[in-house]
């Protein structure tokens, strides 16, 4: 490895740095046997397409929060981060394999993390990649340990389901009002996103209200105004679900959701940490990895 500097990411990086992160997760998911996420060669287009497409989403909202490391070889590794009001959020975060370790991502670290100055709350989702681990607690954040809930969803335990709708564009008000309730700030620019991206369930009556962004058999993301709107939106996310569902990212303040997948004779297991400065572990609410 020769010399190499510190630049903001741009958007010709971006295929680059998609390629770069599904090798440095597949090394990682090798490392750690992490089941519920498939190797790269059995990855979807449409999977990349996404990746790619959050990641020009990010450059357009925050390119000062978006990093790369590179030599005359290219990019060896890069970071992105993005702020939604007064919280800094980190989306992505690899070094190519081989050179890990070595010094590379601290300083990219570094640079996203002055995109954040100012910013009362920060969330990462972390892996339990030893070396990743070590620069977020350095870094000052509090490590919240992670479940996550896997397996064929047991079809006569669901209950029967009301309440719940699809949800919009018009829903965008409330959903940032629910997000500001759970996690301190809206998520934005993100909502239009997230649509585009995935299917919305809202419930919204006199008992409370929430919503669910999910893809076939899988939570992306959850907020509601209490547990049992939040038990009602992933009984509904589960009732849609054929085939293996995963409910990802489930910290210990939010035992509603493992409750619901227990029930629903879903498999638990235990991975990577939710980092979090400046504030406690949302609830009730279930983080997307990225988009947090
Ligand atoms: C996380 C990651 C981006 C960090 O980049 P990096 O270049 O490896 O980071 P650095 O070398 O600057 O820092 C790594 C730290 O771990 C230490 N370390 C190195 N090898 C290690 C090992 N095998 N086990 C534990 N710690 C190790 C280093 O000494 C350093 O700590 P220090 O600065 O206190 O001495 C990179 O390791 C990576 O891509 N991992 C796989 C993907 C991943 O998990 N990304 C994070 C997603 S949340």
């Amino acid at each position: 490895m020769g010399d190499w500097t510190i630049r903001p990411m741009r958007p010709e990086d971006v295929p680059v740095a998609e390629r770069l992160s599904d090798e440095g997760f597949y090394q990682l998911d090798l490392r750690t046997q992490r089941a519920d996420r498939p190797p790269p060669e059995r990855r979807t287009v449409e999977h990349s397409a996404g990746w790619e497409r959050r990641t020009r989403h990010f450059l357009e909202t925050d390119p000062g929060g978006c990093w790369v490391a590179e030599d005359d070889s290219g990019v060896l590794g890069f970071a992105t981060s993005i702020r939604r009001e007064l919280m800094w959020c980190l989306a992505t975060y690899v070094v190519r394999p081989g050179l890990q370790g070595q010094g590379i991502g601290r300083p990219l670290l570094e640079a996203a993390l002055h995109h954040g100055r100012g910013c009362l709350r920060g969330m990462l989702s972390a892996s339990a990649d030893p070396k990743a681990v070590r620069r977020y607690r350095a870094a000052g954040f509090d490590l919240h340990p992670q479940m996550f809930l896997i397996g064929e969803v047991d079809r006569s335990a669901i209950p029967v389901l009301d309440k719940v709708r699809e949800g919009s564009s018009s829903d965008i008000e409330l959903m940032d009002s629910l997000d500001r309730r759970t996690r301190g700030a809206a998520h934005g620019p993100d909502h239009p996103l997230l649509l585009s991206s995935f299917r919305l369930l809202v419930s919204d009556s006199s008992t409370g209200s929430g919503y669910a962004y999910v893809s076939p058999g899988r939570l992306q993301l959850l907020a509601a105004s209490n547990r049992r709107t939040a038990q009602r939106l992933l009984w509904a996310v589960l009732a849609d679900t054929e085939g293996p569902a995963l409910v990802p990212h489930v910290t210990a303040a939010n035992h509603w959701a493992v409750d619901v997948g227990l029930a629903a004779r879903l498999d638990l297991h235990q991975e990577g940490y939710l980092g979090l400065r400046g504030m406690k572990p949302p609830a009730p609410y279930v983080h997307h990895g990225a988009l947090l």
